[in-house]
C-alpha cells in the first residue's frame, strides 16, 4: 500500500518567527487528526534549508522534514551548495529534486536532476522528483511525452532496492502559483500515465506515491485526492497558512 503524503514547499519564504508559529500550529492540528488518517499519511514540511534545524525542533515526531534542493556532488569545493548527506545529518527524510523553478530559473537539466536523485537515494533519503509540462507544451499536445521523458531520465539510475524511497510529484508549470489547477480528471489521467511509465521501467509502480502540485487549496484538494492515482499533494502557497494546509491534510476520502 503506498503512502499518502502532503508536503509543504515553503520555497524562499519564512523567518524564525514564522517557523515557531506555523510549525507549532500545524503540529497541533496534525496531532488532532483521526488515528486512521494519521497512520496512512506523512505530513512533510520543506522550508528553506537554513530553517530545517528549527523546523525539526518544533516538529516533534508528528511531522517529517525535507529540503528543496541538494547538490549533485557529495562534498567538496562547491561554494553555496548543500549535500544530501547534510540533509540526512540534520534529520530530514525527504528531498525535492527537479522542481520546475529549479529547471527554469537555475537551468537544471534532466541529467543534473538524475545525478541529484542518485545522491539523495545513496544517502538514504527519499527523493520527490518533480515533473510537469509548460502551457506551451500542453497546447502543443506534448504534455504526456514531456512528463514521461522527465520521469524516465530523472529516475534512470534508480536501482531495484531504492524504489521504496522514490516519490513523483506532477506539477504542471502553468498551475504553479497561478490559481489555475488541473481538473481532477486531467490530473488523474497524467498520474495514470506516470504510473504506466514507472511500470515500463520495472518499478513497483503500485507502491510509488504520485503527488499532484499546482494551486492546491483546501477547496480543491478533496476532488483531487478522490482520484485513484493521486496520493497526495505538493503544496506551495497554501502551505504557509496552518488552517489551509491542515484542511488539505484532511481532504482524503474517508475509509479509502
Ligand atoms: P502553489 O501551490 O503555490 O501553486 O505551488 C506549487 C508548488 O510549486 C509546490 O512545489
Amino acid at each position: 500500500m503506498r503512502r499518502r503524503i502532503v508536503a509543504g514547499n515553503w520555497k524562499m519564504n519564512g523567518s524564525k518567527d514564522l517557523v515557531q508559529q506555523l510549525v507549532g500550529d500545524i503540529r497541533e492540528h496534525v496531532a488532532d487528526l483521526d488515528e486512521a488518517v494519521k497512520s496512512t499519511l506523512d505530513v512533510v514540511i520543506i522550508p528553506p534549508a537554513l530553517y530545517v534545524d528549527s523546523v525539526i525542533g518544533c516538529c516533534g515526531d508528528a511531522l517529517a522534514t525535507g529540503v528543496q534542493n541538494v547538490s549533485q556532488w557529495q562534498s567538496g569545493a562547491y561554494t553555496g551548495e548543500i549535500s544530501s548527506g547534510m540533509a540526512l545529518d540534520l534529520g530530514c527524510q525527504y528531498v525535492l529534486v527537479g522542481h520546475s523553478e529549479r529547471r527554469q530559473l537555475f537551468a537544471e537539466s534532466d541529467e543534473v536532476i538524475a545525478r541529484k536523485v542518485t545522491r539523495v537515494l545513496e544517502s538514504g533519503l527519499t527523493a520527490i522528483l518533480c515533473v510537469g509540462e509548460t502551457l506551451e507544451e500542453r497546447e502543443a499536445g506534448q504534455a504526456e511525452s514531456i512528463v514521461a521523458s522527465q520521469v524516465r531520465q530523472g529516475l534512470s539510475t534508480v536501482s531495484s532496492d531504492q524504489w521504496s524511497r522514490v516519490v513523483v510529484a506532477y506539477e504542471p508549470v502553468w498551475a504553479i502559483g497561478t490559481g489555475k489547477t488541473a481538473t481532477a480528471e486531467d490530473a488523474q489521467a497524467m498520474h495514470a500515465e506516470i504510473r504506466g511509465v514507472l511500470e515500463q521501467m520495472n518499478a513497483p509502480s503500485r507502491n510509488i506515491s504520485v503527488l499532484y502540485g499546482g494551486s492546491v487549496k483546501a477547496d480543491n484538494a478533496a476532488a483531487l485526492f478522490a482520484e485513484p492515482d493521486i496520493d497526495g499533494g505538493l503544496i506551495g502557497g497554501a502551505s504557509l497558512k496552518a488552517d489551509e494546509f491542515v484542511s488539505i491534510c484532511r481532504s482524503f476520502p474517508v475509509g479509502a
